[in-house]
């Protein structure tokens, strides 16, 4: 039996007949572009664990704190350009209509590759999307990609001067301490504003704790019902941990067979379980370029702009 790990052609056999193909991408997609993922290492900010300080109830405790880690990701974000892989799958999305892009990512390097925005569900929602942080309030700002944000948060717009040593810059050592910002010199709602409250505006990604959007959800269960099966599913950079994306490749799998294809640094076995499935270890960066190439054609520059 012809190896399902790191086997181009036995992917490029699927290829050649899928139909529907569904991606669930994660941090490792970004993370050549100069990311930190989660979980492993780069996970840390300071001394916190990246996942500690989203939640609702770190930003109620110290939204300064909070503002100051979603600030330095926006500012990080808009420094790095989308990589190969961000090319690679908006180019598989242009020519396959029946390709849907799921990503976990905050950080609007798909857009920016071009990738058709009707067939890409941000689950996680932006970096650049502000929105009310009052329960009662539905105020929502789009693309806002101001850096600072509001002056209070300027020593977050500061790059390291090597990416590889982040805590080179006084907001990332930990021996250095924090600006303490007040609650008063954190951006405001200005529709809570006009009826005499004082509500503060919160990045528009989701928490733990928190619900993914209801109608994005419809959407995409709308998507894997309809039609045949789902030929391909591809897992990219993702840890599978965090639900309901983590699921997405099993709930595929109920319409007939289905090939779950990961797309990882590290490759667990957990990640290709069945027959019909393939694994390529390393960075999403170097294989799906070639993954899709017999579709996509050779990328300009190998991607990398
Ligand atoms: N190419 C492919 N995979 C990579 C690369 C790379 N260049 N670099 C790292 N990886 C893999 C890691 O091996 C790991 O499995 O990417 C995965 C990143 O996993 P996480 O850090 O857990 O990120 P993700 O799965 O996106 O996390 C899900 O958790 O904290 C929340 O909301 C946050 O959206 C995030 C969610
Ligand atoms: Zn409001």
């Amino acid at each position: 039996m012809a190896s399902r790990l790191n086997n181009l052609a036995a992917f490029h056999q699927k290829l050649a007949k899928a139909n529907r193909i569904l991606a669930i991408c994660g941090a490792g997609l970004s993370a050549a572009s100069g990311l930190p993922t989660f979980r492993g290492a780069g996970g840390l900010w300071r001394n916190y664990e990246a996942t500690d300080l989203a939640t609702p109830e770190a930003f109620a405790e110290d939204p300064g704190l909070v503002w100051l880690f979603y600030a330095y990701r926006r500012h990080m974000a808009l420094q790095v350009k989308p990589n190969a892989g961000h090319h690679a799958l908006a180019a598989l999305a242009k020519k396959n209509p029946n390709f849907l892009c799921l990503t976990q990512n905050v950080d609007n390097l798909s857009p920016r590759a071009g990738h058709p925005p009707s067939q890409l569900r941000t689950l996680h929602g932006s970096l650049f999307t502000l929105k009310c942080s009052s329960r009662s309030c539905n105020y929502m700002e789009p693309s806002n990609t101001a850096d600072p944000l509001c002056p209070s948060l300027a020593p977050a717009s500061v790059s390291p001067p090597d990416p590889s040593q982040p805590a080179k810059i006084p907001l990332l050592d930990p021996s250095h301490p924090l600006p303490r910002i007040s609650p008063s010199q954190l951006p405001q709602c200005p529709r809570c504003q006009e009826s005499g409250k004082q509500s503060l505006l919160r990045p528009g990604v989701i928490w733990f704790g928190e619900s993914l959007d209801a109608t994005m959800l419809s959407e995409i269960d709308a998507w894997i019902d309809q039609g045949g099966p789902v030929d391909i599913v591809l897992v990219v950079g993702t840890s599978s941990v965090v639900y309901p994306a983590a699921g997405y490749a099993e709930r595929a799998r109920t319409k007939g067979v289905t090939s779950v294809v990961t797309v990882n640094k590290e490759v667990e076995k957990r990640m290709w379980t069945r027959q019909e499935d393939l694994a390529f270890q390393g960075g999403a960066e170097e294989w799906l370029g070639k993954m899709f190439e017999p579709l996509i054609g050779a990328l300009p520059g190998g991607g990398n702009e």
